[in-house]
C-alpha cells in the first residue's frame, strides 16, 4: 500500500517588514497540520519562505539605503529566527532570489510564451504601488485603491499579458465542482463571484525603467516579471530543488493562505497551472485576519502584535510554556477561516483556563496519585469509548477545524478530571489500579492529540509518563507501561514581566467591549448553528425551569440543558426540529453536562422555540 503523503504550504512573506502575528498564524497552522500528518504516519512536505522581489521590497531597501539583496539577506533572518523560536519545523524554506527558483520561473514564462499565451500590449491605467496592481477607473474609491485605500498613480506602458481569460470558464467549473476545494466553503462563493464579475487578462511584467528588482523576462530583457507571477511559482519550484532529492511532491495538498490573497491563489495561480497543463493543488485554505483588541493592526497605530516581543513578555514562565501557549491560543481562539482579535487578556484567560487549570492540573493530579498510591507504576489501558474521541479529533484536523480539534481535547480533559473526581482514587477504592490505568492512558492520548499545537509540552507529558517520545496517533490507543518521571510544572499560570491583570479588570474589559462593539459578519459566522431534532426530553429534578434534552444533529447526538420547562411540556417537544449552537463550550448546569444551547425567543414570560420553516436535513447549517 502506498504511504499517505501530505504537502502543505504557507504564503511566502514579503520581506519589507518584520514578521507579525498574522505571519505566525498561518505558519503555526501549517506546522500543526504537518505535525499531525507526520504523527499519523504520512510522508510530509511543509514549505514556507519569503517573497523577495517587487516594488515593496525595493522601496524598503531604498529607504534603508542598502541594495534590495542586502535588505533581503538581513530580513530573511528575522523570519527564520521567528520560526525557530516558535518551534516551526518546515521541510524547506524558499527564497525567491534563489537561482533555481528564478530559472524555473523563466521556464514557466518561456513555455507560456511559446504556446502563444503571453501577448505584448499597450496599457494605460491606475496603479497602486503597495498592492502592485492596476485598477480601472470604476474600481477606484475616491481616487484611491479600493483595497488599501492609498492614492494610485496613472501609468501608461507597454506590458506583457498572460491570456488568463482563456481559462476562466474552465476554472469556474473546477472550483464549482470542488476539483480544487476552497476551504472554508463560504469562501468558494467569493471566488465564483469574482470570476463572474469578469476577469481580465493578467499583466505579468513591469518595465525595468520603473522597477528593476525582479526576474528578467526570458523573451524581453527590458522587463521584469510581476512579483505575484514569480511568487506563486514557489509552490512548484521548491518541489524541484528543495525536497532533498525527491521531485514528486507537486501537486500540493493544501495551500494555507490569508483571506486577502484568495484571488491571486484561486484565479491567477490555478489558471497559470492550467495554461501549462500542470496538476492543480487539491485545496486552498483561507484563514481570517487577526486584529488587535478589535482594531485593525497597523504600524501607524502601533498595535502590531510582534510574536517575539509577546513571548519575551512571558519570560517569567519558561519559554516552552510561553511558546506553546501562544501556539495553542492562535489555533483555539477562533475558527480557522474567521477573523479573530488578539488581546493580552484573552491570551492570559485561555492560558489560565485551558492550560493551567485544565491540562496542568490534570497532569499533576494523576501523576501525583500514581506516585503516591502505586509507587509510580501502572499498566495503562484506555476504555473503548476513547477511540471515538480520537476519531472526532481526526475529522476536525483533516478538515482544518483547529479550534474544534482543540475544543475536543479540552472536553476530553474535563471528562477525565470529572472521572477522577467521581472515582476519588485517593480514598483507595478497590479498583484504584483500573482508575489510574485508564486516566494515565488517557493522558497519553491527550499528549498525542496536543502534539501538533504544543509539541514541546506534548513531549514533556510523554516523558513524564516514562515514554521517550510522543506516541503516534494509532499507537496512542494501545496499552503501555507507565513509570512516572519528575518533570516539574507542566503548565503553570502565565507570569508576565508586568503585574498580573486582575479578574476585575478582565470583567470590566469584557463588559466594555460588549457595550462598545458592533459585531461583524465574521463574528456571526463563528456561531456553529445547526438544525437538530429533539429525541427525548425530561424535567431536571428539583428545578422549575430546566429540561434535559437529547438532540440528534445527524452526525452525532448531544445532551442539552435548556431553561424552557415553563413554556413546554417535555412530551410535546419530542420530534421537533430546532436550532442548536453547537460550538459553545460545554457547561455543567445543576451538575449535568450541557453540550450546546438551543435557540428560543422570549417575551413577557412567553417562550417560543426557533423552528425551521420547512423539511430540512439534520445538521444543516443555519446562517
Ligand atoms: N508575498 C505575498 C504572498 C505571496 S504567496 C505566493 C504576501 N505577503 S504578506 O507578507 O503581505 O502577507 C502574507 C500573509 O500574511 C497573507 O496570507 C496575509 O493574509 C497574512 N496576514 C497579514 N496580516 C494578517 C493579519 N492581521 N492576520 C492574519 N493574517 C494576515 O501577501
Amino acid at each position: 500500500m502506498n504511504k499517505k503523503r501530505f504537502y502543505v504550504s504557507t504564503p511566502i512573506y514579503y520581506v519589507n517588514d518584520k514578521p507579525h502575528i498574522g505571519h505566525a498564524y498561518t505558519t503555526i497552522a501549517a506546522d500543526a497540520i504537518n505535525r499531525y500528518y507526520s504523527k499519523s504516519g504520512a510522508d510530509t512536505f511543509f514549505l514556507t519562505g519569503v517573497d523577495e522581489h517587487g516594488q515593496k521590497v525595493a522601496k524598503a531597501a531604498e529607504k534603508a539605503g542598502i541594495t534590495p539583496k542586502e535588505h533581503c539577506d538581513k530580513m530573511v533572518l528575522r523570519f527564520k529566527e521567528l520560526w525557530t523560536k516558535l518551534n516551526v519545523e518546515s521541510s524547506a524554506f524558499i527564497r525567491t532570489t534563489d537561482e533555481e527558483h528564478k530559472k524555473i520561473v523563466q521556464e514557466f514564462l518561456s513555455k507560456m510564451y511559446e504556446k502563444g499565451l503571453i501577448e505584448k500590449r499597450e496599457f494605460e491605467g491606475w496603479y497602486c504601488t503597495p498592492c502592485e496592481r492596476y485598477w480601472t477607473e470604476k474600481d477606484l474609491v475616491e481616487k484611491c485603491c479600493p483595497d488599501c485605500k492609498r492614492p494610485v498613480e496613472r501609468f501608461r506602458e507597454p506590458d506583457y499579458y498572460f491570456l488568463m481569460t482563456r481559462f476562466t470558464e474552465r476554472l469556474r467549473k473546477i472550483i464549482e465542482s470542488g476539483e480544487v476545494e476552497i476551504v472554508p466553503n463560504f469562501r468558494k462563493n467569493e471566488v465564483l463571484g469574482f470570476i463572474d464579475s469578469g476577469v481580465d487578462d493578467l499583466c505579468i511584467s513591469r518595465p525595468k525603467q520603473r522597477l528593476s528588482w525582479g526576474i528578467t523576462l526570458p523573451f524581453d530583457s527590458d522587463f521584469v516579471t510581476y512579483v505575484w507571477f514569480d511568487a506563486l511559482i514557489n509552490y512548484y519550484s521548491a518541489t524541484r530543488y528543495l525536497a532533498g532529492g525527491r521531485t514528486d511532491w507537486w501537486p500540493a495538498d493544501a495551500h494555507f493562505i490569508g483571506k486577502d490573497i484568495l484571488t491571486t491563489h484561486s484565479v491567477y495561480w490555478l489558471t497559470m497551472l492550467m495554461a501549462l497543463d500542470m496538476p492543480l493543488p487539491k485545496k486552498i485554505v483561507a484563514h481570517g485576519w487577526w486584529k488587535c483588541e478589535g482594531e485593525k493592526m497597523s504600524k501607524s497605530t502601533g498595535n502590531v502584535v510582534d510574536p517575539i516581543a509577546l513571548i519575551e513578555k512571558y519570560c517569567e514562565s519558561d519559554s516552552r510554556q510561553a511558546v506553546d501557549a501562544f501556539r495553542y491560543f492562535l489555533m483555539s481562539e477562533v475558527p480557522f477561516g474567521l477573523d479573530g482579535s488578539f488581546s493580552p487578556e484573552a491570551f492570559e484567560r485561555r492560558w489560565t483556563s485551558d492550560l493551567s487549570n485544565g491540562l496542568g492540573n490534570l497532569y499533576s493530579r494523576i501523576s501525583a496519585l500514581i506516585c503516591k498510591i502505586l509507587n509510580k507504576r501502572v499498566n495503562a489501558k484506555l476504555q473503548e469509548d476513547d477511540a471515538l474521541v480520537l476519531e472526532k479529533y481526526k475529522v476536525y484536523m483533516e478538515s482544518f477545524q483547529f479550534s474544534r480539534a482543540t475544543e475536543t481535547i479540552m472536553a476530553f480533559i474535563r471528562s477525565i478530571n470529572q472521572f477522577i473526581q467521581e472515582k476519588a482514587p485517593w480514598s483507595m477504592p478497590q479498583d484504584v489500579d483500573a482508575i489510574l490505568s485508564r486516566a494515565s492512558a488517557e493522558l497519553r492520548l491527550v499528549s498525542s492529540m496536543l502534539y501538533p499545537f504544543m509539541p514541546e509540552t506534548a513531549l514533556l507529558m510523554a516523558k513524564g509518563l516514562g515514554l521517550s517520545e510522543v506516541a503516534s496517533l494509532d499507537s496512542a490507543l494501545k496499552p503501555f507501561e507507565v513509570e512516572i518521571q519528575e518533570i516539574g510544572h507542566l503548565f503553570a499560570r502565565p507570569l508576565s514581566k508586568e503585574s498580573q491583570i486582575s479578574v476585575g479588570t478582565l470583567k470590566e474589559t469584557k463588559e466594555k467591549a460588549e457595550a462598545e462593539t458592533k459585531i461583524t459578519i465574521d463574528d456571526v459566522l463563528k456561531l456553529g448553528l445547526k438544525i437538530a431534532k429533539i429525541e427525548s426530553a425530561e424535567r431536571v429534578a428539583k428545578t422549575k425551569k430546566l429540561l434535559k434534552l437529547v438532540v440528534d444533529l445527524g452526525s452525532e447526538k448531544r445532551q442539552l440543558i435548556a431553561g424552557i420547562a415553563e413554556g413546554y411540556e417535555p412530551e410535546s417537544l419530542v420530534g421537533k426540529k430546532i436550532v442548536v449552537v453547537t460550538n459553545l463550550e460545554h457547561a455543567k448546569i445543576r451538575g449535568i453536562e450541557s453540550q450546546g444551547m438551543l435557540l428560543a425567543a422570549s417575551s413577557a414570560g412567553k417562550i417560543s422555540l426557533v423552528i425551521p420553516d420547512d423539511e430540512i436535513e439534520l445538521g444543516a447549517e443555519v446562517r
